[in-house]
């Protein structure tokens, strides 16, 4: 095991009626002016923002509103979101929503203390020093957001969509966490953000380092209770206690629980990224997409995690070949995706007959250098073609 340093301060708060106490979890964090980010209307139409507004109007606090965050988040909305905050001057920015909500947010965060353009952080241009302090409540159980220190934004001029990672300034102070929120879900959405969970942990339990058995057994055991889960979740989306294991697996999926003192690969996000960024996918379908040609590709070029995975979380019995098993895991991984989550698993099931893979592969080698720099496996151009071909099949 390598090396790591742990910085989780979220409270997360998880359970029935959570959101009403949004107002003293502000005070708590010695909020007084709340700038509250939004997405398209969803929190709207349930109701949520206006029993947020209540709560945060109990304790005190000034307000004031940034709606119309879009899936898949944009630099424009960042800038309109600064803009704003320069003129109310929050000392506070509450995201109620997902991944794009908070994401946007984390951005207007560190913007928000920055005499340049915000974009410098994401270009890779400037390190963010300082960021206003982020609470969230979660109304989609997938990012994982709410208890990462990453943000994901995208380029509306260059479509490039990039993350920034900062831990140390904008893992959110809370996370209110209401499993009943995500009742009002669509399945396609339910579905997506259970395959970016799955992800993430695959993202991290695809590694050369050795030693690393607590890791590895937790990711196998979450990825178990995942799709267990989820398959009760498919038959019956009203199943509270299955949409509160989700909400909370979506959680330490992604805040590092399961990634300490080992390398993390993240290749096939970098190239989910590139469809999502072009095409405007939702994200958790585009990876369930990639992540199967991805493992199919692993087979042939560094199986034995693959075939651990086979063994250990998909059923595959141990015949000694690592190749065959690795493979046979991967599509087995496909079918459940497709049969059980009704992801799509191509691009044409995607909604893209004819993808322009060599636009893809030209920008993703374009921010990633000639190597994409996987943890578990480095991929140069002409691997990541083979892998965009593989999503065809
Ligand atoms: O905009 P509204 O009307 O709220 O609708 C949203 C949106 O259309 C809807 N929704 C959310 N909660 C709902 C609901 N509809 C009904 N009932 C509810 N309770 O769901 C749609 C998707 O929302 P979004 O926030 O985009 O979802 P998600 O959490 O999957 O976030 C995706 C974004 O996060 C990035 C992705 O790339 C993508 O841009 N990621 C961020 C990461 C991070 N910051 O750590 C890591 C991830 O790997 C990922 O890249
Ligand atoms: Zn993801």
């Amino acid at each position: 095991m390598n090396n790591f340093t742990f910085y989780s301060p979220t409270e997360f708060v998880v359970g029935k009626e959570t959101e009403n106490q949004v107002g003293t979890l502000c005070a708590k964090y010695e909020a007084t002016r709340v700038m509250i980010v939004y997405g398209g209307g969803s929190a709207v139409r349930s109701g949520l923002l206006d029993r947020v507004k209540v709560s945060l109007a109990a304790s005190g606090m000034e307000m004031c509103e940034l709606a119309g965050v879009q899936p898949n988040p944009i630099d424009t909305k960042v800038r309109e979101g600064l803009e704003l905050a320069h003129s109310f001057r929050p000392d506070f920015l509450l995201s109620v929503g997902g991944g794009s909500v908070i994401d946007t947010a984390k951005a207007i965060a560190v913007g928000y203390h920055y005499e340049g353009d915000f974009w410098d952080f994401y270009a890779g241009k400037a390190k963010p020093a300082k960021a206003l302090p982020i609470g969230v409540v979660l109304t989609i159980p997938a990012a994982g957001s709410e208890g990462s220190g990453n943000s994901v934004i995208t380029n509306t001029k260059t479509h490039v969509k990039v993350g920034i990672r900062q831990p140390m300034i904008l893992r959110p102070k809370f996370a209110i966490m209401n499993p009943e929120l995500t009742l009002t879900l669509p399945e396609w959405q339910t579905a997506s953000g259970i395959s970016d969970m799955m992800a993430h942990i695959l993202e991290r339990y695809l590694s050369n380092t050795p030693e690393v058995q607590i890791g590895d057994r937790l990711a196998e055991g979450m990825l178990l209770a995942i799709m267990e889960t989820a398959e009760r979740l498919m038959e019956n989306p009203n199943d509270y206690d299955a949409r509160a294991n989700i909400m909370w697996c979506g959680t330490i999926a992604h805040n590092d629980t399961c990634s300490l003192g080992r390398v993390e690969d993240w290749n096939s996000h970098a190239m989910e990224h590139e469809i999502s960024a072009e095409y405007d996918v939702t994200h958790g379908a585009g990876l369930a997409v990639i992540f199967p040609a991805f493992l199919q590709y692993a087979a042939k070029h560094n199986a034995h995690k693959v075939a651990q995975l086979a063994h250990r979380v998909l059923g595959i019995a141990d015949s000694g070949n690592a190749e065959a098993d690795a493979l046979a895991g991967a599509l087995k991984l496909k079918s459940w995706l497709h049969d059980t989550l009704h992801m799509p698993v191509t691009f044409a099931q995607l909604g893209i007959e004819e993808p322009d893979l060599e636009l893809l592969n030209t920008r993703l080698h374009n921010l990633k250098g000639a190597i994409l720099p996987g943890g578990y496996m480095p991929l140069d151009a002409q691997a990541t073609m083979e892998i965009y071909k593989l999503a065809m099949e």
